[in-house]
């Protein structure tokens, strides 16, 4: 067995996955997000280590052999900035990666650096959730923290030091932060040292699959593990979505909407950049890399419609619902910029709409108007990869959009692309769970590891005649950020 340990925004899920890629027990613990100022998004790192140590417990507990367990390895949120002293304390509430305090930072990454420069190295440009700029906002707001911070470290490389005892973090978060060459696969000097920040403030990095120590005594104790469990580095969320997904050759996209939502695309190539419209990071396999595009709401644009307009009714039904109002919402238009958004526009401020209501509007017209939104924007996403030559013809959907066949239906329409579902729904757990397998010598290549364990559940042909109505308004859904841009700024 080997466990694949997921550190999400608001929860921590815990996988046990047999030889055969079966997920065989899964434990979901959560913890508080602190949003205590307008932009803020705060956790403890100790919430996080607590909550892992009972999941993976609690797993261990009711696993029939748990000394069966040879390897675990880990995905995690991305960018949030954790900061240790010299006795590798923590030092304040980790910064996430959707906290959006930093755009005067980010600004200041720019003028100070250059955006082509920043481009040519971190291949990405400065965006609020990115971790430099948190570094930043910390040295001038927070000037007796920074003075004391030894180490920076990200969100599951801070859980994983927890329990190894051992400091690191691995090529796909590392370029999550802004102070990586993400071609040479390693920590910028001179980024660094334009912003007067020690390099070796930087952890040092290894690939996601990377052996990195042995668990603590104490921690072996605690979690039922043994103590010669054989511990990988992990990857970041995304990287590990891909790799759960089986995104591990040329061209092969995966759209997964959480919390936030993202369209990615596998590439070869160290010397792309899309010109920085969308990211382009390292993948959790060590010589590819990806491209990808973010909805910073899209599950959380629909649990904050349903929290707000239907507090009572179960999520499942509330998506159910677009089934009774047409392609198009009878007229109603969404956009899902409730806190910003990411891709294309990297505008932190602007937010979102609805246009064109009407007396006879229904609930369910909302609803769908609310989850076309969330697709369309996706959709943008998707139409810089094909601007930038990449053939989209199928996409991998999974999370919370992959849950509903009419969701599955209407992502394959906006998006004119066959939609995949899998068997596996575990997305990031499973891909870092796969990290494991393939460190763990079971498989000579993540790709083969990904042929065994994921299987095609589910297709959705892409309909060519709601294709066109929902290529009509799209263009009229990308037409109302510059009409509301005013409203906003
Ligand atoms: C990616 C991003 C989010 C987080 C969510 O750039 O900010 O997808 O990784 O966990």
């Amino acid at each position: 067995y080997v466990l694949g340990v997921d550190l999400g925004t608001s929860a921590v899920k815990v996988l046990l996955v047999n030889e055969r890629g079966e997920v065989c027990k899964q434990v979901t613990k959560s913890y508080p997000l602190y949003q205590d100022k307008p932009g803020y998004s705060e956790q403890d790192p100790e919430d996080w280590l607590n909550q892992t140590i009972e999941a993976i417990s609690e797993v261990t507990s009711e696993a029939s052999d748990p000394e069966a367990i040879d390897g675990i390895s880990f995905s995690g949120q991305m960018h949030g900035l954790v900061l240790l002293d010299q006795e590798q304390r923590v030092l304040r509430p980790a910064i996430l990666w959707n906290d959006t305090r930093t755009t005067n930072e980010c600004r200041e990454i720019e003028q100070t650096l250059g955006k082509e420069t920043l481009l040519a190295i971190a291949k990405n440009p400065a965006l609020e959730g990115f971790t430099l700029p948190k570094l930043l906002w910390v040295k001038k707001y927070e000037p007796d923290v920074f003075a004391r911070a030894n180490v920076f470290m990200l969100p599951k490389d801070y859980v994983r030091f927890r329990l190894t005892g051992k400091i690191h973090s691995e090529y796909s978060d590392a370029a999550g932060t802004l102070l990586f060459d993400v071609a040479k696969k390693e920590w910028s000097k001179d980024i660094c040292s334009c912003f007067e920040l020690p390099i070796s403030l930087c952890p040092p990095v290894v690939p996601s699959s990377g052996e990195v120590g042995e668990l603590l005594p104490e921690i072996a104790a605690k979690t039922g593990l043994k103590k010669d469990v054989r511990v990988f580095a992990g990857g970041a969320d995304n990287a590990c979505g891909a790799i759960g997904a089986g995104i591990l050759k040329d061209g092969a996209t995966l759209c997964s909407i959480g919390t936030s939502g993202v369209v990615l695309s596998y590439e070869q190539a160290a010397d792309q950049d899309f010109a920085g419209k969308v990211h382009y990071f390292n993948h959790g396999e060590a010589t590819a890399y990806y491209t990808m595009g973010v909805t910073l709401a899209a599950g959380y644009s629909l649990s904050w419609f349903k929290e707000t307009f239907a507090p009572e009714e179960p999520f499942e039904n509330i998506v159910k619902e677009i089934e009774k109002s047409p392609p198009g919402a009878n007229g109603l238009l969404f956009t899902p910029y409730i806190v910003g958004e990411r891709t294309p526009h990297a505008d932190a401020t602007i937010r979102g709409s609805f246009i064109g209501v009407h007396a006879g509007h229904k609930r369910h017209d909302f609803t769908r108007a609310v989850i076309e939104g969330i697709t369309f924007s996706l959709n943008e996403s998707i139409e810089i990869f094909r601007k930038n030559g990449k053939d989209i013809s199928t996409v991998v959907s999974i999370g919370g959009g992959a849950k509903s066949p009419a969701w599955l239906q209407l992502q394959a329409d906006i998006f004119q692309a066959k939609v995949i579902k899998q068997s596996s729904e575990q997305g990031p757990g499973l891909g870092a769970a796969m990290l494991a397998a393939y460190g763990l010598g079971w498989y000579d290549s993540l790709a083969d590891c990904a042929e065994a364990w994921v299987k095609e559940q589910e297709s959705y042909e892409p309909n060519a005649e709601k294709g066109k109505a929902y290529e009509e308004l799209f263009t009229l859904y990308r037409h109302v950020y510059e009409q509301t841009y005013e409203l906003n700024h």
